[in-house]
C-alpha cells in the first residue's frame, strides 16, 4: 500500500520537516497528479482557502481504492458548507512543530489505514454480491442452455464453458464414466479447455480408482476443493499430483475444484475438473476472468491464481447435477432417435424385400436427397440461395425419402412383379386356348371336315399367332401399333372353327388379354398404373399417423409430392408450379427418377448409362416436369458421383 504526503502550495510555512525522520519512507510530493496508484493512502496539508479546490481535484480520483485525509491550516471558515468533515483529520491555526508533525502524520496514517480496511471490506462485499448476482444469472441460463443443446460433444463443451465462467477457472476437463463388458468402470477424458492455449485433445480412458484426483472424485462422489495441488498429499487422501501434463505444456496447476456429476439416482456419470481459479473478489472483479486473464508466465500464475472460492463447492455440484441430467437425457434421446431410425430402415428394408427389383431404392433416394440439400446450402444466389437446410431439416428430408414409397406395402404385389403385359397365368391360359384351337383344327381334319392343305395352313397360322402374342407380351416398345396386330389376330382366330365340347363358341383372346396386350409402354395397364399411383396417398396416410416431433412435421407432405411434376402432369393432385410443392419434394422427384434409371435391378430394364441419364434429366427439366435449377445442381455438383461411389 503506497503512502503519499502532498503539501499544497501555501502550506509549507506551517510545516517543520526538519526533525521528521520519515521512517516509513513516505513519498512527499507537491502535486495531486502523482496520485495514480490503484491503492493508496494520502495525507494532504492544505491552507483553508485552498481546501475546496483540493477536495474537488480528489473527487475525480474516487474510482481508485484510496483514502485521504486533510490537515487544514488557517482561520476557520465562516461556513463549512461543501466541506467533507470526515476527511479532515485536523484544523489548525498554528504551524506544526517537528514532533507535532511526526505525531500528526503517524496518527493520520493509522486512522486512514483503518478506514482503508473498511473500504476494502466494502469493495470485497460489493464484488461478492456482484459475483453472486452473476452466478445466479448464469445458473438460470445454464438450465436453459443445457436443455437446448442437442449435440453431445457441444453439450460437454457448453457444460465446461459455463463451469469455468462461473468459477473463473483457467482450465478444465470433463470425464465421463464408462462400463466395459466385465463391469469394470472407466473414466473417459472427453473434453478439455485451457484459456489462451490450444492444446490438442486426445481421448483416453483411465480406470476408475482413487489413484487420480478425478478418479477419487468418481469413486467417492465427493467434491474436492484443493487450494494448492502441490500440497495435496497433506490432505491425507492418498493422492499425489502428477505434474507430467504441466511439464509437457509448460503449465502450473495450482488450485483445483473437482466435482462429481450425479444423475437422478445419485450415481456418478462423470467428473468435472476445474483448474486454477482466477476469480479474485476485489474491485478488479469483472466476472469474465476465465476468458480474460492470460496465464503466460510464472509471474502471471503467481499474480492471478487463487484457490477456488468455497461457495463453488455446492454451486458447481448443482451445475454438475444439471449437466448429468442433460447428458443422460441427451444420450437417451439419441438412443431413441437411433432406435427409431433403425426401425424405419428395417421397415423400409422389409417392404423393399417384397420386390427385389427395387431393393435399396429408398436408401439411395435418401442419399441423393441429402446430398442435394447440402449442395443447395452452398448456393448463394438465385432462388435456391434463399434456402438453407439445418441438421434437423436434413434429417427430416432423409426420413421423408426413406419412407417415400412406404405406401407400396398396400399395393398388390403382383402388379409390382408384373414383368410382361399379361400376368403369367393369363398368358399360360391364352396359350392353352391356342393349343386347344390347334387340336380343334387337327380334330376337324381327322373328322374329314377340312383338307390337309387347309389344316396345314391353319396350323401354321396358329403357330404364327402364338409367336406374335409372345412378342406382344413383351413390355418393350415394338414396331407397329399393338392394337392393329391384336385386331388382326382376333380376326384370324375367328376364322378358325373352335368350340367347347358342348358346342359353345370360345373366346380364345379375352377382353382382358386384348386390353393388356395393347399396352403401349411398359407392362402395366391403366388400372394397374392408377393403383400403383395410390402408393403416394398410402404413404401420406401412413406417415401422417407417426407423431413426428416439431422439426419433422413436413415429412408426410414432402413424401406425398414426390411424383408431382412442375408442369402439373404428375400425381396425385397434378400440382403445377414451384409454389405448389416443397423444394424437398422436387429434389426427391429428381432422386427418384435418377435411381429408377440408374438401377440395374428394375424388371426388364438394364441400367441406363450415366450420360444418357443426365440427358434425360435435362430433357425432363426442359419439358417442365423437373425443377431446372435443381437438375442443374444435380449435374453440376455431380451429386450422382458421390452417391454412386458409396454403392460402388
Ligand atoms: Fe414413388
Ligand atoms: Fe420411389
Amino acid at each position: 500500500m503506497e503512502k503519499i504526503i502532498v503539501i499544497t502550495a501555501g502550506a509549507e510555512p506551517f510545516l517543520d520537516f526538519s526533525g521528521y525522520k520519515n521512517a516509513q519512507n513516505i513519498n512527499i510530493v507537491h502535486d495531486f497528479d502523482v496520485i495514480d496508484a490503484d491503492e493508496l493512502m494520502c495525507l494532504i496539508f492544505v491552507k483553508a482557502d485552498e481546501y475546496a479546490r483540493s477536495a474537488e481535484r480528489l473527487r475525480g480520483k474516487k474510482n481508485k481504492t484510496f483514502v485521504y485525509s486533510f490537515v487544514v491550516f488557517g482561520p476557520a471558515p465562516d461556513s463549512y458548507a461543501g466541506w467533507e468533515l470526515q476527511t479532515i483529520s485536523e484544523l489548525r491555526t498554528s504551524p506544526l512543530s517537528g514532533s507535532e508533525l511526526e505525531f500528526t502524520i503517524n496518527k493520520s496514517f493509522m486512522a486512514m489505514d483503518k478506514s482503508l480496511q473498511a473500504v476494502l471490506r466494502e469493495k470485497y462485499s460489493e464484488a461478492m454480491l456482484e459475483d453472486t448476482r452473476r452466478d445466479q444469472d448464469d445458473l438460470i441460463n445454464i438450465g436453459r442452455s443445457l436443455s437446448i443443446e442437442k449435440d453431445p460433444q457441444k453439450l460437454l463443451s457448453l457444460i465446461l464453458y459455463l463451469s469455468k465462467k462461473i468459477t473463473g477457472a483457467d482450465a478444465g476437463s470433463i470425464y465421463l464414466m464408462e462400463e466395459d463388458e466385465d463391469k469394470q468402470k472407466w473414466l473417459r477424458f472427453k473434453v478439455s479447455e485451457t484459456y489462451g492455449r490450444n492444446i490438442p485433445l486426445t481421448e483416453f480412458v483411465m480406470p476408475l480408482n482413487k489413484n487420480s484426483i478425478a478418479g477419487y472424485v468418481g469413486v467417492t462422489a465427493k467434491v474436492l476443493n484443493i487450494p494448492d495441488v502441490s500440497k495435496v498429499a497433506e490432505m491425507n487422501l492418498g493422492l499425489t499430483h502428477n505434474n507430467s501434463y504441466d511439464e509437457q505444456n509448460n503449465y502450473i496447476t495450482r488450485s483445483m475444484l473437482v466435482v462429481p456429476m450425479l444423475n437422478h439416482h445419485d450415481e456418478v456419470i462423470g467428473v468435472i475438473q476445474l483448474i486454477n481459479s482466477k476469480e479474485e473478489l476485489s474491485d478488479e472483479y469483472r466476472g469474465d476472468e476465465a476468458f480474460n486473464v492470460l496465464l503466460d508466465s510464472k509471474e502471471a500464475f503467481d499474480r492471478y491464481v487463487v484457490p477456488f472460492n468455497e461457495k463453488y463447492n455446492d454451486l458447481l455440484q448443482a451445475i454438475a447435477g444439471q449437466a448429468a441430467v442433460s447428458i443422460e437425457n441427451n444420450t437417451m434421446m439419441i438412443q431413441i432417435q437411433t432406435q427409431f431410425e433403425e426401425f424405419v430402415k428395417a421397415s423400409v428394408n422389409a417392404i423393399e424385400a417384397r420386390d427385389p427389383a427395387t431393393s435399396g431404392h429408398s436408401f439411395r433416394v435418401a442419399e441423393v436427397c441429402v446430398a442435394m440439400a447440402k449442395a443447395v446450402n452452398e448456393v448463394e444466389d438465385g432462388y435456391l440461395g434463399e434456402f438453407h437446410f439445418n441438421d434437423t431439416a436434413i434429417k427430416e428430408l432423409e426420413f421423408a425419402a426413406l419412407l417415400h414409397d412406404f405406401g407400396k406395402v398396400y399395393i398388390d404385389l403382383n402388379i409390382f412383379r408384373k414383368e410382361k403385359k399379361l400376368f403369367q397365368k393369363d398368358f399360360e391360359s391364352l396359350m392353352m386356348r391356342l393349343d386347344y384351337l390347334y387340336r380343334c383344327v387337327e380334330l376337324s381334319f381327322c373328322m374329314q371336315k377340312n383338307s390337309q392343305s387347309e389344316r396345314d395352313l391353319l396350323l401354321a397360322q396358329i403357330k404364327d399367332i402364338k409367336d406374335k402374342i409372345k412378342l406382344l407380351n413383351e413390355p418393350s416398345v415394338m414396331d407397329g401399333s399393338p392394337d392393329e396386330i391384336i385386331e388382326e389376330i382376333i380376326k384370324k382366330i375367328k376364322e378358325i372353327p373352335c368350340f367347347y365340347p358342348d358346342g359353345a363358341d370360345m373366346d380364345v383372346v379375352t377382353i382382358n388379354d386384348k386390353e393388356n396386350l395393347s399396352i403401349k409402354r411398359g407392362s402395366l395397364n391403366i388400372e394397374e398404373r392408377k393403383e400403383i399411383e395410390t402408393h403416394v396417398t398410402h404413404t401420406y396416410n401412413f406417415v401422417s399417423r407417426i407423431p413426428w416431433p416439431a422439426g419433422y412435421k413436413d415429412i408426410p407432405e414432402i413424401a406425398l409430392r414426390h411424383h408431382e411434376k412442375l408442369n402439373g402432369t404428375g400425381y396425385p393432385d397434378r400440382l403445377a408450379g414451384r409454389e405448389s410443392t416443397m423444394l424437398q419434394s422436387r429434389m426427391m422427384a429428381i432422386a427418384d427418377i435418377y435411381d429408377a434409371l440408374a438401377s440395374s435391378d428394375r424388371p426388364y430394364k438394364s441400367s441406363v448409362p450415366m450420360e444418357k441419364i443426365l440427358i434425360i434429366l435435362k430433357e425432363e427439366a426442359a419439358n417442365g416436369t423437373l425443377d431446372p435449377d435443381l437438375v442443374d445442381i444435380f449435374i453440376n455438383k455431380k451429386i450422382y458421383e458421390s452417391v454412386a461411389k458409396q454403392h460402388a
